[in-house]
């Protein structure tokens, strides 16, 4: 690509937008906002500049349109796929500045919030106010609502509720040439033209900045029933995902993990309380919510019933907010306690629900044949399977030329399976070398060509999603 370069005189005209306090162009910064937590990868920009509103934006990218400098978009930098790392230098564009719930309509069942609020932080405004705001990455304490809409993260509430895309009502999004526009409007039906609000949903950055957002809530739920099945098969503890569900009871979490992954996660955190024979390979987190106790504890007596059918051990009820605070926490350690580990790679891959039990044994397969190590759980009643590949032992030979081969044969089963490459962490920078396993030329090439259409000089984050 023929990008301009970011002079001094360009580095001056980005001071007088945003001001000279909010552009980093230290070695230190450019190292802090030049990784995210996607494996060890680091791409240093050429300068960091911190916005606080639309106008400033609008400015940045109107003249980096001019210019010809590549913006990469970030907001927390929690990524999995590598879509906030400015891989062609450039100008990277930090969102944090952009922290503000701005209204909170309890009337219409609606928020409007920025981007650079951190998820947990929304989650816990609206529920002051009796309201849900469902999707919960594992990342929550610490990722921005932005990035969930670039992505269109998911978590373990998407298994009820849906996922980012289901509660995005209308976004501000600045174009590449800095143009400022609306994409739909804040209301809970719309069949009016294109949808510009979906489309930009999952769209990675590469279309467009979000500056303000609207969302859809729903009444919180008031109880829940969280329990933790162990299974001395993991392919068991798969095929009874599905048998949960044909019983007519909808989990509001139905979480898988490997003997390893919660052994590693339990490490990681200082865990020490929790069972664990040895003969256990994997374990369902199981959580039903709702108003009405005894509709809950008549959900979870069917869950055990239809548990034992596939040979669990001892249910472990949590009783208490703490227990089931801590059974989460656990869960929602694994990435992280995984990365400590070792290198590694993350994939991200999903299947119609019913095919879990075979994606499970085929990736395990796929690991035996190429020698290598594999930790898997995830949002089982999704069918989304997160696929840590470890490096541990082996060469860097290795790990950058036969691991690949083993992913692609990973991607080509998830086809096979009727499933897709990523479930919730996106395709990035790391995974787009496998799109056309997924996709035809045709389907890449409309996906291109919309991409033109927003983006004429491919200065909005480039180097992400297409292979080419
Ligand atoms: C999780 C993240 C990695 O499910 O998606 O823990
Ligand atoms: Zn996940």
């Amino acid at each position: 690509m023929n990008f301009g370069t970011v002079t001094q005189e360009i580095i001056s005209q980005l001071k007088t937008i945003v001001g000279e306090k909010y552009i980093l162009t230290d070695d230190e910064n450019k190292l802090h906002y030049g990784h995210d937590e996607t494996e060890d990868l680091i791409f240093k920009p050429a300068v960091v500049v911190r916005p606080s509103n639309t106008n400033e934006v609008s400015a940045i990218m109107k003249l980096c349109f001019e210019k010809n400098i590549p913006v990469t978009p970030r907001g927390a930098g929690t990524g999995l796929s590598g879509g906030a790392l400015p891989v062609f230098g450039g100008v990277l564009l930090s969102m944090e500045r952009f922290n503000k719930i701005i209204f909170i309509d309890e009337e219409n069942f609606q928020v409007t919030v920025e981007p650079g609020v951190i998820t947990e932080v929304l989650q816990n405004a609206v529920k002051e106010k009796g309201l849900f705001y469902p999707p919960d990455p594992a990342s929550k304490g610490s990722c921005f609502i932005g990035g969930n809409i670039a992505e269109n993260s998911g978590g373990p509430k998407a298994v009820k509720y849906g996922v980012v895309k289901d509660y995005v009502l209308n976004l501000e999004l600045v174009l590449p040439n800095g143009e400022i526009i609306w994409t739909g409007a804040n209301v809970l039906k719309n069949a009016t033209g294109y949808n510009l609000t979906q489309l930009i949903v999952g769209s990675e950055g590469t279309l467009g900045i979000v500056t303000k957002i609207v969302l859809r809530l729903i009444p919180h739920p008031t109880n829940d029933v969280l329990m933790l099945a162990p299974f001395s098969s993991s392919e068991k503890a798969c095929e009874a995902v599905n048998a949960i569900f044909r019983a007519g009871v909808s989990p509001s979490g139905l979480e898988f993990m490997e003997r390893d992954a919660i052994e590693l996660a339990a490490k990681h955190i200082g865990e020490t309380n929790l069972p664990m024979q040895e003969n256990i390979e994997a374990h369902l987190l199981i959580e039903v919510d709702g108003n009405n106790m005894d509709a809950l504890y008549r959900d979870a007596e069917k869950i055990s019933a239809v548990l034992q059918q596939f040979d669990c051990g001892e249910i472990l009820f949590a009783d208490t907010a703490q227990q089931k605070s801590d059974l989460w926490k656990l869960r929602r350690s694994v990435a992280e306690a995984v990365k400590m580990n070792s290198v590694y790679k993350e994939e991200d891959t999903v299947v119609p629900r019913a095919k879990l039990p075979q994606l499970l044994k085929g990736v395990k397969n796929i690991s035996k044949n190429f020698g290598f190590k594999s930790v898997c759980y995830g949002h089982a009643g999704d069918g989304n399977l997160h696929v840590n590949i470890i490096k541990g032992n082996l060469t860097d030979d290795e790990w950058n030329n036969k691991i690949t081969k083993g992913i692609r044969e990973i991607f080509k089963l998830v086809i096979e399976l009727g499933g897709t490459l990523s479930g919730e962490h996106g395709i990035g920078l790391v995974q787009k070398p496998y799109m056309e396993i997924a996709f035809s030329k045709i389907q890449l090439q409309l996906m291109k060509d919309i991409k033109k259409v927003f983006d004429p000089k491919g200065i909005m984050n480039p180097g992400k999603i297409f292979a080419d």
